[in-house]
């Protein structure tokens, strides 16, 4: 393995030993975890996308409790900003308890598909359910525009999207949700001490990069080798936003599962509110080959999106049912994962790491640097 030490450190008697651990391939690897961040294109199926007028409504919208049928919450109330956009309460508590825990709402722009079970194939339908949803906001499609056309923000309203009078309820409702995602879009995660690192080994700057900590190298070296962890948590987010079983047990109750990415699945097939239906702005149609073309599978059953580990420091606890307190309690699940409970045919991924103590330490110190602060 080669190792870059950092002439500039070793000349100065007395600094702490600093260099960089990774090899040339364990370098090339961790280039393609940026550059952060990501440009931004704007959402074809939503004609709102990246308008200013929009965004501000989308904005106030997120954080006022009219758009639950009874005034109870807003998406704010789990979705809180001053929490990156989550609570820490493992499962969301909406008019029940439900069986999910929230999810943060940044770097969400521009992804094939949105929550845990990818219901939703479009970041304006996933802001869409949640108003509509008997367990959620419980809004009727008839109640929300009644609430719109009677409240402050009818102008905005009508300022983006024209007269009321010429819009069903159908369509008053996917504005909103349009509106909702254009705010959305904005949010993104901070550049990291991660993002310093990388782009220094971009620029061959090994002094520069040799500031990131020791204990957080080795534990990048263990994500990309022995752990495996960048099979499934790779690309910019860290994520490659598909489905799988990572062995969080999928049971709610002793009879009831979390059917996961199948029940997802079902969502989608009866879905008005896909990027192949009427509501989608882009007369193309880009994008709808990837809900044309699902099909169900019984291995799809208790499989979860992998997450984002942008910003993970900050949104414990974590796993679709939020299951476990903090990112030691993760690394330790996969250190120990129970193989024979993992699907036969899915995770052949995934198996007991064997970490030490030290490398279980090291592994949470790289994941902590995913986020600006810690
Ligand atoms: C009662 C708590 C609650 C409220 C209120 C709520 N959400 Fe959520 N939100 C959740 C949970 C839980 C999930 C994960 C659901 C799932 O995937 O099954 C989620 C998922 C999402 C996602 C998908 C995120 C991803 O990573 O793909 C978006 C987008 C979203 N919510 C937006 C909103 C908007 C916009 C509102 C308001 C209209 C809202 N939510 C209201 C709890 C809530
Ligand atoms: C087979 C694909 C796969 C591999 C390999 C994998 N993960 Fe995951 N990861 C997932 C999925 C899927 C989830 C969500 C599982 C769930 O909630 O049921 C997840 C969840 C997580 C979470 C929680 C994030 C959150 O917001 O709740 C962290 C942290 C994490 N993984 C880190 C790692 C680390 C570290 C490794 C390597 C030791 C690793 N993962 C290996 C797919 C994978």
């Amino acid at each position: 393995m080669k190792r870059w030490v950092t002439a500039a450190l070793l000349a100065m008697p007395g600094t702490a030993h600093a260099e960089v651990l990774l090899s040339r391939n364990e370098i090339q690897q961790t280039l393609s975890f940026g550059p952060w961040p990501p440009s931004f294109q704007a959402d074809l199926s939503n004609r709102v996308s990246n308008n200013p007028r929009a965004i501000a409504l989308g904005a106030a919208l997120f954080s006022d409790p009219i758009l639950s049928v009874d005034g109870a919450f807003a998406c704010a109330s789990c979705h809180d900003p001053e929490q990156a956009f989550t609570t820490s309460e493992p499962r969301a508590v909406g008019r029940v308890l439900l069986d999910r825990n929230t999810p943060t709402l940044k770097n969400l722009a521009g992804l094939r598909w949105y929550g845990w079970a990818g219901k939703s194939d479009s970041l304006w339908a996933a802001s869409l359910h949640p108003i509509i949803e008997k367990r959620e906001m419980a809004h009727s499609k008839e109640s929300l525009k009644d609430a719109i056309v009677a409240s402050p923000y009818i102008d905005d309203f009508e300022a983006i999207f024209g007269d009321t009078q010429n819009q069903g309820a159908d369509l008053v409702l996917v504005n909103i949700a349009k509106t909702l995602s254009s705010y959305l879009e904005t949010l993104t995660t901070e550049r990291t001490q991660f993002d310093d690192f990388r782009d220094a080994l971009e620029r061959g700057d090994m002094a520069a990069a040799s500031n990131y900590p020791d204990a957080a190298q080795r534990g990048l070296q263990l994500f990309l080798g022995r752990g495996n962890c960048s099979l499934c948590h790779n690309g910019l987010r860290f994520s490659n936003n598909e489905f799988h079983d990572a062995g969080v047990p999928y049971f709610l109750s002793e009879t009831e599962v979390d059917e996961g990415r199948f029940g997802g699945l079902n969502f989608l097939l009866s879905s008005a509110y896909t990027l192949d239906g009427d509501w989608s702005d882009d007369p193309a149609k880009q994008g709808a080959w990837a809900v044309r073309s699902i099909r169900r599978s019984h291995s799809d059953f208790g499989t979860f999106r992998t997450p984002s580990l942008r910003g993970v420091a900050e949104t414990a606890p974590y796993m679709h049912d939020g299951s476990l307190n903090d990112l030691e309690a993760v690394v330790r699940h996969y250190n120990e994962i129970d193989v024979e409970r993992l699907h036969a045919d899915g995770e052949a991924i995934l198996s007991e790491l064997n970490l030490s103590e030290q490398e279980v330490s090291d592994l949470v110190a790289f994941l902590e640097t995913l986020s600006s602060s810690p």
